[in-house]
């Protein structure tokens, strides 16, 4: 069978690159996207291929219009078309983040991407959405200090792809939000666990959090899992998912 073309954003490290790892073990050809890190990602490209995988990288900054366009048109002049888009890029809590980076990350840059890649997806085509039960829930639940704009942009991008579940259907791609716990061993949890040690602490207390694998095998799942459009795979953080 043809290898499918997946496309993950922000896959030169993180859950990232590990769900580019689990995907291409199962069959897929990968384009690993980063915006700096370039060795970093041919590092991630070159171990699945020596693993005997398919995989390529791709850079861009899906913040910037340009960027993200120049980084669709390469995949479609590259390989003719796009089977799965994973959008698993996100950020905010940089130290040198402009105010509406966040905003401008995780929601315009995912609907705009999402946008540039539609008349590509053929039907049967696939949308992964990553994100955080921070994220997910922060209508309803009370978010840790300093994720704020994460939660809050997360969120709004959550909201403006499940406000294109009409035309997914009509167009016969599958549209898929994978929400996790804070995930063990990240930079985010590392970084969140410097400004705010105790909503970390919290979370642990709960049980243990998930690993990089597990998420990434669940995000991997939610790229081929039969679905109804805007279906949500939780993973760790059971506490979100009972009613308060
Ligand atoms: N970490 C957690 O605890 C956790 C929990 C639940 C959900 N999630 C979600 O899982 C996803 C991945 O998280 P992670 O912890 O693996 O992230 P991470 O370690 O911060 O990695 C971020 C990745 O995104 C890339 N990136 C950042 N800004 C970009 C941009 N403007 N354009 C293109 N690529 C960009 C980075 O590339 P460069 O390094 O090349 O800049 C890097 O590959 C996110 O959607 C996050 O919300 C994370």
């Amino acid at each position: 069978m043809e290898r499918r073309i997946v496309l993950i954003t922000g896959a030169s490290r993180g859950i990232g690159a590990d769900t580019a790892r689990e995907l291409a073990a199962r069959g897929d050809h990968v384009i690993v996207n980063y915006r700096e890190k370039r060795k970093r990602a041919e590092t991630v490209a070159e171990e699945i291929i020596a693993a005997g995988g398919s995989a390529s990288v791709a850079g861009a900054d899906i913040a910037d219009p340009d960027s993200a366009r120049a980084l669709i048109d390469t995949v479609v002049s590259e390989f003719g078309r796009l089977d799965v888009l994973v959008l698993n890029a996100s950020g905010g809590l940089e130290r040198d983040a402009a105010p509406d980076y966040a905003m401008r990350l995780n929601r315009d840059a995912q609907a705009r991407l999402v946008t540039l890649a539609l008349p590509h997806l053929p039907a049967g085509g696939r949308i992964v959405f990553v994100t955080s039960h921070q994220a997910h829930f922060s209508p309803t639940r009370p978010v840790p200090a300093g994720y704020e704009p994460i939660a809050a942009s997360k969120r709004a991008g959550e909201d403006a792809l499940r406000d294109m579940s009409a035309e997914f259907d009509r167009r016969g791609i599958g549209f898929v939000v994978v929400s996790g716990d804070m995930i063990d061993g990240t930079i985010i949890v590392r970084l969140l666990e410097r400004r705010n040690p105790d909503a970390v602490t919290t979370r642990r207390e709960q049980g243990a959090l998930p690993t990089v694998e597990e998420f990434a095998a669940a995000v991997a799942d939610a790229a081929t899992i039969d679905a109804d459009c805007g279906h949500t795979i939780y993973v760790g953080g059971a506490d979100f998912l009972v009613d308060h």
